[in-house]
């Protein structure tokens, strides 16, 4: 069994066609369930402190993946200058770190607050530690293998849009090493858990208030004197 093959050009694709049929399904035939299930009335505090870090800390990481992905010569040409360089890895580094610790403060919280505990599906618990290999396998990339966004242009946008453009190419993943093929490996999984998880909640994200028309709102209370 070619284990490149299957972990990097054939599962790429369950994932993908769970998480768009499933998630299509869901939205369609079961609306009301689209949603993060929040446990905010449960408990407050480290839910705001775990929240907002994961949140964060994650969102920007992933943008500048998406750079990566879409930008791959600007992205260069922004590393061509050592300091700038230096300045976004230190900051995705970072941001990766807030991040992980978000999603420790996450799971201690699950696992030691009764009523959030009793709340808590199997899968809830399933969700957050692969967050938490996928950060951490994302951060050891970053340390051990330097410097990241700049071998990122070269290896890891070529694989990705061999996949987008059902010409996937795993032989550019072959020769690297064990963490940062897991952190591949560990998206794919994250994609196709996403339709079963509390993770659908990102589809409900109100982008549409970016393109919609500005509204005026007009208070029409009187003021008192
Ligand atoms: C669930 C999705 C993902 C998460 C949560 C995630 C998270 C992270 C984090 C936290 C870091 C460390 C911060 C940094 O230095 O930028 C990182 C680095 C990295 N990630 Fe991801 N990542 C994801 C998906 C991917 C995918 C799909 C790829 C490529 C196919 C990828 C490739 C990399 C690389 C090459 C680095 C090292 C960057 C550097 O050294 O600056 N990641 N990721």
């Amino acid at each position: 069994m070619n284990w490149n093959l299957a972990l990097f050009a054939y599962f790429p694709y369950v994932a993908l066609a769970l998480a768009v049929a499933v998630t299509a399904y869901r939205m369609v035939y079961r609306p009301f369930s689209v949603s993060a299930q929040s446990s905010q009335l449960l408990e407050q505090k480290r839910l705001f402190f775990g929240s907002v870090a994961m949140h964060w800390g994650l969102v920007i990481v992933l943008l500048g993946h998406l750079l990566a992905l879409l930008l791959p010569k600007g992205l260069l040409l922004w590393n061509s200058v050592p300091l700038r360089l230096y300045l976004l890895e230190i900051t995705g580094l970072g941001l990766g770190l807030w991040a992980l610790l978000g999603v420790y403060i996450l799971f201690a919280r699950r696992l030691s607050v009764a009523r959030v505990r009793a709340a808590s599906t199997p899968m809830d618990y399933l969700v957050l530690v692969l967050l938490f290999v996928s950060i951490l396998s994302g951060v050891l990339t970053a340390l051990l293998y330097r410097y990241g966004s700049y071998w990122f242009p070269a290896v890891m946008t070529p694989y990705l849009w061999s996949v987008l453009t059902f010409n996937p190419r795993p032989e550019l993943l072959q020769d690297l090493p064990f963490w940062t093929k897991l952190h591949v490996f560990n998206f794919w999984l994250l994609l196709a858990l996403f339709p079963f998880s509390r993770l659908i909640h990102i589809v409900t994200v109100p982008l549409g208030y970016l393109l919609r028309p500005w509204q005026i709102v007009i208070w029409v209370r009187k003021l008192a004197r």
